[in-house]
């Protein structure tokens, strides 16, 4: 049986036995939530702010699966535990929404940058949306594409040759995030746009830094001031818009719209009004399609050699698959797949998820005010001692078909669950697979200085400061 969620104080993970048992998950509307006075939680606020994840880790010690924190306007409930990314995500889809808007309606986080898009949307605002954008993910458009990754690939391999041949060292980060930027912009809106892939692809990771920012702030400046970061943002917006609205006025202006995801949004009727998307309305697409399907990949690449570079074994036992099949069976490969979901378990790259509660709800037997926001701690479920054996080890076996039929599914939720779970999942998996692998088979990399230790969090979690590494050819 699974380990209920307890609120028991938690020593660290690595003293635990891995079959903890919790306290049952009984009603608890009468008694109140475990967790930090407002004093104390003030008082930590500079530690947390230097390091997030290792602050939520010490909450999660501290006061166990589920607590409460009330922080300035924020009336946090801070979850994790794999039955409480069931009740918010799943059990909870029409009683929680996404966190779009401050309590005065000012938009709030992504859809500052994004608009109301496929990220920032819910209810039926959402799902019309996705009907449109879900016929391009379907499974066999995206083994399609398989094609183009290699061509992307390849082209990146290229450089990765070029760099070992002049013996350059590179910063990994930004050669994985120029491979997905590429991948995206071809497979989703074909080669006219690729073209601006980059413009793109730094614009919207621009704005997503600055949104990121704001909504951790406590004290944000009023957003009209123009401050440098201000600019930046505005420049970046400006940018992001002349690319994409110059791509959409071409496309429509073609004898046919084309057959990627540019071309399906241009063609969509909004089935209850029965009108066409607006210009506005599929540029926010396309940068949510840009936002969501590129930096997180590319972090979770980066992650992957940043542990293998430290996994000898790890590494052995991948070089060994790649090297034993034909380069167009890499995509498809089972060890390293394993190495892929295990970096997403170690290093999620969208460590925490959150919602609003849209009413009065139930949250782990605690009553909930309508208003209150559950952060769903996705870094500490991927760590919970009692669903995972060797929690802090970077280990592929965890996803050994055994162990993932014995495990609770929301142990490991990196694409989230429930209806908004990520549309890209399988383009991803297969993408991360078969980069990890045409790498894996050809080039074996080098820290240039002490791997960094500290991820940095914004939207996504990466590097601090990047890594640089050397590139060898493996003979
Ligand atoms: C390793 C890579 C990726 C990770 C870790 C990831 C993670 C996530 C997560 C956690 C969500 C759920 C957000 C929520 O619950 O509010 C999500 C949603 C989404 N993702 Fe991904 N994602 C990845 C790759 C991609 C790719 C490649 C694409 C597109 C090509 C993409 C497009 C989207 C979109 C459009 C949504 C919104 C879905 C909806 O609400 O209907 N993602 N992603």
């Amino acid at each position: 049986m699974a380990p209920a969620i307890s609120s028991q104080r938690q020593r660290p993970p690595a003293h635990r036995k891995a079959d903890c048992q919790g306290l049952p998950g009984t009603y608890r509307g009468d008694v109140s939530a475990p967790g930090p006075s407002r004093f104390a939680a003030i008082a930590r606020i500079p530690r947390f702010r230097r390091n997030e994840l290792e602050g939520f880790r010490y909450g999660w010690r501290t006061h166990g699966d589920l607590y409460h924190v009330k922080f300035g306007w924020r009336d946090l409930w801070v979850c994790s535990h794999p039955s409480l990314v069931h009740e918010v995500l799943v059990a909870g889809r029409d009683s929680w929404q996404r966190i779009n808007e401050l309590p005065d309606g000012r938009p709030f986080g992504l859809k500052m940058a994004l608009g109301d898009g496929l990220l920032t949307t819910d209810g039926d605002d959402w799902q019309w949306r996705r009907r449109i954008v879900n016929p391009a993910f379907h499974r066999q458009r995206i083994e399609a594409m398989i094609g183009t990754m290699i061509e992307c690939g390849d082209r990146m391999l290229h450089r990765l040759g070029e760099a070992a041949d002049e013996r350059r060292t590179i910063d990994l980060m930004t050669e994985m995030k120029r491979v997905t930027q590429d991948i995206i912009g071809r497979t989703m809106f074909g080669t006219d746009i690729a073209e601006d892939a980059d413009r793109i692809g730094d614009a919207v990771d621009e704005a997503l830094q600055y949104v990121a920012r704001r909504s951790r702030a406590i004290v944000n400046v009023p957003i009209g001031l123009p401050t440098p970061a201000a600019r930046r943002f505005g420049n970046a917006i400006a940018d992001l818009d002349a690319a994409i609205y110059s791509n959409i006025t071409s496309r429509r202006s073609a004898d046919s719209p084309g057959n990627d995801l540019l071309g399906m949004l241009i063609e969509a009727v909004d089935q209850e009004t029965g009108r066409a998307l607006t210009d506005d309305q599929i540029r926010n697409e396309v940068a949510t399609v840009y936002g969501a399907g590129h930096e997180t990949t590319a972090n979770a690449l980066t992650w992957a050699w940043h542990e293998l570079m430290q996994s000898p074994r790890v590494l052995e036992r991948l070089c060994s698959e790649v090297d034993s099949v034909p380069p167009d069976a890499l995509a498809k490969l089972t060890y390293a797949r394993m190495v892929f979901e295990e970096t997403l378990r170690f290093r999620p790259p969208v460590p925490i998820n959150g919602r609003v509660a849209m009413e009065a709800s139930r949250l782990g037997g605690y009553e909930v005010a309508p208003g209150a926001i559950a952060l769903l701690i996705v870094n500490n479920v991927h760590r919970h001692p009692g669903f995972w054996e060797r929690p802090e080890i970077f280990y592929p076996e965890h996803f050994s078909p055994e162990a993932k039929a014995a495990r609770d599914r929301y142990a490991w939720t990196p694409f989230g669950a429930g209806p908004h779970l990520c549309i890209g999942n399988n383009f991803a998996m297969i993408e991360g697979t078969l980069l990890l692998a045409m790498m894996a088979r050809n080039f074996a990399f080098e820290p240039v200085h002490p791997l960094p230790r500290k991820p940095a969090l914004a939207v996504t979690l990466k590097p601090k400061r990047g890594m640089r590494v050397e590139v060898r050819r493996r003979s």
